[in-house]
Parts: C-alpha cells; sequence; structure tokens
C-alpha cells in the first residue's frame, strides 16, 4: 500500500479497531507496514535487523520473510507467548542492556516501546549503541496527548490517568493492562524531537506521524498541536560514522 495514502491509514485503522477479535490481522499488516517503511532506507536482504521489545513476534517474522536475520529482544515472557505464537530464537532480554556488542545492527527497529519504558533517553541511547555507524534505526511511539495516549484508557486519560484507569476498571469489571508510572510514560513529541537533534551520534533522516494520510511530516514541525496531531512519531535515525577523538 502507498504510504503515506488515505487507503493505507483506513486500512490500517479498521485492522487497530478489530485488533482484539482479529490480532493476527491486525499485527500482521502493521508488520508488512512498518517493514516496508524500514526497506524504502534500506534493503534487508541478508541484513541483521535488531527487534527490540517485539512483543509477539510479528515484526520479526515479516523481517525474515524478506531476507534478514532478524533477532528478538523482549523482556516479557507473556508478551513472547501472546496470541499463542513462538518465534524461534527470540531472547529473553531488557532493552536498556541489550547482549550485543556495539555496532552489530544494520537496522535497530523499535515499534511502539518507548512508552513503556521509564527511561526513553537511555533506551535510545542503548539502540544507537548496537548500531554499526550507517545503520538505520526505526524508533516509533504513541506519545501521551495523543488520542491514543491512554492506550486502552484512551481518549479518557487526557481528564487525567487516574480517572481513565478507574472507569476503565468500572466499564470493564478488570483492571487496565497498563498504569501510568509503572508500564507506561507518559513521553511527549517535542522533547523528543529536541533529544534526537541534539545527540552526535545519530542524523535524523525522518520524523513524521507514522499513520497519518498527509502533512505526516508538517504536522510534527507544529509545536502544541503536534503533541496531539502525531498520534504517533516515527523517528528514522542514521548512525552517524565513529568520530576520532584524537
Ligand atoms: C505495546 S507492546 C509493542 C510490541 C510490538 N513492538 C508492537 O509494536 O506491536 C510494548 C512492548 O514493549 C516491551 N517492553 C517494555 N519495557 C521494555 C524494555 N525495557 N525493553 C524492551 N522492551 C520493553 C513490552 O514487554 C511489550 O512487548
Amino acid at each position: 500500500m502507498k504510504d503515506p495514502s488515505i487507503r493505507r491509514s483506513l486500512t490500517l485503522f479498521r485492522a487497530f479497531m478489530n485488533e482484539q477479535s482479529e490480532p493476527e490481522h491486525c499485527y500482521g499488516l502493521l508488520a508488512r507496514d512498518a517493514v516496508s517503511q524500514v526497506e524504502r532506507y534500506e534493503p534487508l536482504a541478508g541484513r541483521t535487523v535488531l527487534d527490540i521489545g517485539g512483543g509477539s513476534g510479528h515484526f520479526t517474522e515479516e523481517f525474515r520473510r524478506r531476507g534478514a536475520r532478524c533477532y528478538l529482544f523482549e523482556p516479557d515472557p507473556a508478551e513472547l507467548g501472546a496470541h499463542g505464537r513462538r518465534t524461534p530464537g527470540a531472547v529473553l532480554a531488557d532493552g536498556y542492556l541489550l547482549p550485543v556488542p556495539d555496532g552489530t545492527a544494520d537496522v535497530c527497529f523499535s515499534s511502539n516501546v518507548l512508552e513503556h519504558v521509564a527511561d526513553p533517553q537511555t533506551f535510545i541511547s542503548e539502540m544507537v549503541r548496537v548500531t554499526r555507524p550507517g545503520g538505520l534505526i526505526y524508533l516509533s511511539f504513541t506519545n501521551w496527548y495523543s488520542p491514543w495516549g491512554g492506550h486502552e484508557t484512551a481518549p479518557w486519560h487526557y481528564l487525567g490517568a487516574a480517572r481513565a484507569r478507574a472507569r476503565y476498571e468500572r466499564k470493564h469489571g478488570r483492571p487496565a493492562k497498563h498504569t501510568l508510572g509503572e508500564n507506561l510514560f507518559a513521553v511527549h513529541v517535542g522533547p523528543t524531537l529536541r533529544h534526537v537533534r541534539s545527540r552526535d551520534d545519530v542524523q535524523v533522516v525522518t520524523a513524521r506521524s507514522r499513520y497519518w494520510p498527509f502533512l505526516a511530516g508538517a504536522i510534527t514541525r507544529v509545536p502544541g498541536v503536534r503533541e496531539i496531531a502525531t498520534w504517533n512519531l516515527l523517528l528514522i535515525l542514521r548512525r552517524c560514522p565513529h568520530v576520532d577523538e584524537h
């Protein structure tokens, strides 16, 4: 599907609305879409890809299908086994401390993980460390003021995280999966852009809304508006060549 296009955005949105009843369809589609985005910047056949916080492995599977050597790192065994799946060769590991040497990856990939870590800058630094100079980093996350920022409690998170959580529990008779400050964190578009632009070890190749059909890049340049309208920020970064310190 052409990216960006209205057809693509609608197809992804529809799949997302049916995520609970048809997870395989939803995540399979999302994986094909995201891996195609990577492939636009970096050929994948024969390349080494690290999928950080890759959950049940849909993205890893798609990278492998396109000929990459993809390794899945995921700290939560329950996520690894979600949807009854088992990804061969998956490694139980935390994104803060990946068990791989510096410069291993041609592509370091992370989809919708950054908002689940308490220290996003350390998480990004570890992604940069494991990427070879010239390699690509794909980093996407749902920011807190996005209409989906509260995840399953959205859009009620606009009235406060605690209130949104209480409402979810009343309505569904069970607690929400995510708790702000425990496994969901308020990550914002502006500070994240400022952080990656200030780093001297990466170059920002693109910063755009991951799902919007138009003005996907322009939206991220408007302070305030971008915190709501971006929905999900996609950053494509390139690891800078090593600078000789002497
Ligand atoms: C919303 S899921 C995203 C899964 C998959 N990447 C996707 O886009 O569908 C968030 C994932 O981040 C993982 N995660 C949370 N903290 C992490 C950390 N410190 N390092 C790596 N992954 C982490 C969770 O276990 C979970 O699998």
